[in-house]
């Protein structure tokens, strides 16, 4: 129970990777705060039945990452209830595949509201506890999108690259305050959005092929890394990127 003792808050965790990050935290022994947007209750009710049955307190939060009064509220009522949080996931995000040339510049704000400002918004809003305490641990989940963009991508792409910056900038930032900030940067995990993305099973065998595991992602694989990177285990790893896509990219 490596994380006995310690509050999780992630963003997005009705499903999905946020989804098996609550699980996963809750299996290492922290509680949880599910922090999404209103709505999907049976997906969360579901989520939060893991996390009790497992015998860890699980609260729900509605909130919108792209909202700075909706996230300090809702990081204000979390703590309320939990005491304190210890780790931020920062795992909220949306992928709408088009063309750069076929973009509109909607689509390329909300991009940017919920992918990066989120990171911004729901980051700042937890320092300040974090730094009082002098501890404490980000993560933030951006993708192997930031590493090399493809095709219809390119908008989602620039956002994750925009994360993984906002990682190693706030590392540096927090750092003295033994704060640390790291990334996880997933290939691709069959979640709604791959499957939005991907479209059928000749897609999905397709892209297995070209992992060196020779299987696409499942939400639990990207659970080990955020342990790590939530424990004491990382206690000297900070502003780092790391890679969880069953060897699809190396760099
Ligand atoms: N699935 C993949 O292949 C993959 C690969 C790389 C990175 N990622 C990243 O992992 C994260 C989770 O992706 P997923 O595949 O589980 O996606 P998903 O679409 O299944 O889940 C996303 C979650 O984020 C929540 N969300 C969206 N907008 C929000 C907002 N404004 N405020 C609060 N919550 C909001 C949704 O309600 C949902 O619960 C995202 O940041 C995504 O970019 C996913």
């Amino acid at each position: 129970m490596i994380l006995e003792g310690k509050t999780a808050l992630i963003t997005g965790a009705s499903r999905g990777i946020g989804a098996a990050l609550a699980q996963g935290l809750a299996a290492a022994g922290a509680d949880i705060v599910i922090a999404d947007l209103p709505g999907q209750d049976e997906a969360k009710a579901k989520v939060r039945g893991h996390i009790e049955a497992a015998g860890r307190r699980c609260e729900l939060v509605e909130l919108d990452v792209t909202d700075k009064e909706k996230v300090e509220a809702g990081i204000a009522e979390a703590t309320a209830a939990m005491g304190q949080i210890d780790i931020l996931v920062n795992n909220a995000g949306i992928l709408v595949a088009t063309e750069l040339e076929k973009l509109d510049v909607e689509s390329w704000d909300a991009h940017f509201d919920v992918n990066a400002k989120g990171v911004l918004l729901c980051t700042n809003a937890i320092l300040p506890q974090m730094r009082q305490r002098k501890a404490g641990r980000i993560i933030n989940i951006a993708s192997l999108a930031a590493r090399q963009g493809i095709p219809t991508e390119g908008h989602y792409a620039a956002t994750k690259a925009s994360v993984v910056t906002l990682t190693r900038v706030y590392a540096q930032e927090v750092g003295s305050d033994g704060i640390t900030v790291n990334a996880i940067c997933p290939g691709i995990i069959l979640t709604e959005m791959a499957m939005n993305k991907l479209g059928s099973q000749e897609e999905v065998d397709k892209w297995s092929q070209s992992t060196s595991l020779k299987r696409l992602g499942d939400p639990k694989d990207v659970v080990g890394p955020a342990v790590f990177f939530s424990s004491d285990l990382s206690d000297y790893v900070t502003g780092q990127a790391l890679n969880v896509c069953g060897g699809l990219y190396f760099h």
